[in-house]
């Protein structure tokens, strides 16, 4: 799994190569070290030789300062090599999310994806900083310490060759016990964040219903059982030390012990048991490093492979081989369309079922239809935001899958029944839908969408700036900015998804005459709760569970369908009214 990450490490290989060798580097003057030290107190200073204990003196000096050099040379490299790994991970996943489909998004939660992004990416960086800096230093370390001690006395380099694989089980069984903790904390942190991204994007409603104790109560759940579990995991983890304190001082105690009956015995000299000490506490401490590292790369294991699952992932819709990228005009036909959403639950539910429509180039239709009855589903297939399951989408006389996706979007422009506004002016969020509109376009587009009225009425005019999701102006208003986007487009098709439900009746009338003037060959599709936002369309749709309940103008419908008629009637008894307060 690290493996197919480790591509990503791209540009900064170098880094990523020259951090081991200085390490090795490094390693290579530390263990020199007590051996110049061992040469001076059993040379030097035994035989008083000065010029000795100053020329070895300098080496040793020499010595230091090349190691402390190679160590900082190194650690530079890692940063830089694990940053910049890190950095590539980012880039790599939020392109990979770009291409992802409504399904694709709909499979991952959103806060799963950004804990991906954020933490998940974190633990990534730290454990490859860790491999190739530590997991390098570590054995080799131990290796050349045990080769020295070796050189100097095979009675006391017994004494590691015991405690070494007793640690090492130790220290692997702790690590072991600790892996399922630290999973179980990853998954909790996509809860986590999602507790916290739904509060903080819905604060207003969360204030609104006076909903604060409980949503605080929600999140000290979470945050329990985070800080558990965590606690857990580091608890086993808390054993690595006093396992390695142990064996250290039961270790050097030996050494003490028979080193001293050696020295007595005069096969050993005091300098180089003085250094085999310092190898012992090198040896140790390597061990400890490694084993550390051990509970990182099992942490960072979960993580890689919640990085790689988004990497992985397929976009559910593609291009096919050589798509259309002309679209000849806006009439639509859906040819027995069966829809079903892909998510475990809804598994031979279909949302929407044999759907026979044929819309010709410039036509207004009309949706109508209840709550659930699958109006915005149907029209997310014009745009191919879903794939049909059965049946086909055709615009402009060509199946939808068969063009190249981004063609599409650009002739179909819809707007979202939630649909959000970004940070930033008026302006450039209308050039969403046109990045080399001029101030003419965008005036043009806001009057056909009745929001250049009020817009000219802010002090800043068009660069008023919009607070995320579009919090300062009004429910209508920003619907009617929305409206504007998506015209500046020019699409061949226009679908307003619900998007006049917060204006009022008279200036939903003057969008509707203004379509109807300026741009009479799109094809205007309008889903609507309101019946007079669609009684003067060429036909009117009313959906019922996912059927056509029927099809015909306003007048038609009033003879033929019930549930037109008992709509018509409920509203036109009165209920304009109400929706007159905007
Ligand atoms: N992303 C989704 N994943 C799974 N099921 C979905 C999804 N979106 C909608 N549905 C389901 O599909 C059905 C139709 O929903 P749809 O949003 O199309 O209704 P609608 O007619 O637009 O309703 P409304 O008037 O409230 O906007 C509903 O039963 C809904 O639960
Ligand atoms: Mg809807």
């Amino acid at each position: 799994m690290f493996k197919k990450l480790s591509k990503y490490v791209k540009e900064y290989k170098k880094d990523a190569i020259l951090t081991p060798i200085f390490v090795i580097l490094e390693v290579v003057m530390e263990v020199v070290i007590p051996l110049l030290m061992a040469r001076i107190i059993d040379v030097g200073i035994q035989n008083g030789d000065v010029k000795y204990i100053v020329e070895i003196g300098g080496l040793l000096i020499v010595c230091a300062i090349l190691s402390l050099t190679f160590g900082m040379l190194s650690g530079r490299f890692a940063a830089k090599a694990s940053a910049g790994y890190a950095k590539n991970l980012r880039k790599e996943m939020f392109h990979k999310i770009q291409d992802y489909s409504f399904e694709n998004i709909d499979k991952f939660s959103t806060s799963s994806l950004v804990t991906r992004m954020t933490t998940d990416v974190t633990n990534v960086q730290m454990a490859f900083q860790m491999i190739i800096r530590i997991l390098v230093r570590g054995p080799i370390m131990m290796i050349f310490a045990l080769l020295m001690v070796l050189s100097i006395s095979t009675k006391l380099s017994t004494i590691f060759f015991v405690a070494i694989p007793v640690l090492g089980v130790v220290l692997y069984y702790i690590a072991i016990k600790a892996h399922p903790n630290f999973e179980r904390v990853f998954k909790k942190y996509d809860k986590l964040n999602r507790v916290v991204q739904e509060n903080v994007s819905a604060i207003r409603v969360v204030k609104a219903f006076v909903r604060e104790d409980h949503e605080e109560e929600k999140f000290k759940e979470v945050n329990d059982e985070v800080y558990r579990d965590f606690k857990k995991a580091e608890k086993i983890v808390a054993f690595n030390g006093p396992a390695m304190q142990i064996t250290i001082y039961t270790c050097i105690l030996l050494i003490s012990w028979i080193g001293s009956q050696l020295i007595v015995g005069g096969t050993m000299q005091t300098g180089e048991l003085s250094s085999i000490i310092t190898y012992a506490w090198q040896i140790l401490a390597s061990l400890m490093m490694l084993s550390f590292v051990f509970v990182m790369v099992i942490m960072a294991q979960s993580s890689a492979e919640r990085i790689l699952e988004v990497i992985e992932e397929e976009p559910s819709l593609k291009n096919k081989e050589n798509p259309v990228t002309k679209i000849k005009d806006g009439s639509i036909k859906f040819e027995d369309v069966s829809f079903v959403y892909s998510d475990e639950e809804n598994k031979n539910k279909y949302s929407l079922q044999n759907i026979n429509l044929d819309i010709k180039a410039g036509e207004t239709v009309g949706i109508i239809g209840g709550t659930g009855s699958s109006k915005s589903t149907l029209v997310q297939l014009i745009p191919r935001l879903y794939d049909v399951t059965k049946g086909s989408v055709k615009v402009g006389g060509i199946d939808v899958r068969n063009y190249d996706i981004h063609a599409l979007r650009e002739e179909v422009a819809m707007v979202l029944q939630k649909n959000v506004l970004f940070s930033g002016t008026i302006a450039e969020n209308l050039r969403w839908g046109d990045k080399s509109a001029d101030q003419e376009d965008l005036e043009e587009a806001c009057k056909l969408a009745q929001a250049d009225g009020f817009i000219k009425e802010f002090p800043s005019k068009y660069e008023t700036v919009l607070d995320q999701g579009g919090t300062n102006v009004s429910g209508g208003q920003k619907q009617r900015i929305c409206i504007a986007r998506a015209i500046l487009k020019q699409p061949k098709i226009l679908i307003l998804d619900d998007s006049t439900s917060a204006v009022d009746t008279k200036t939903d009338a003057l969008i509707r005459k203004a379509f109807r003037e300026k741009i009479p060959n799109t094809t205007k599709i309008i889903i609507a709760q309101r019946v007079s936002s669609v009684e003067d369309a060429d036909k009117i749709i009313v959906l019922n569970e996912g059927r056509i309940n029927g099809i015909g103008t306003s007048e038609e419908l009033l003879k033929t369908n019930n549930i037109y008629r008992e709509v018509y009637e409920s509203q036109m008894k009165g209920g304009d009214e109400e929706d007159a307060e905007n």
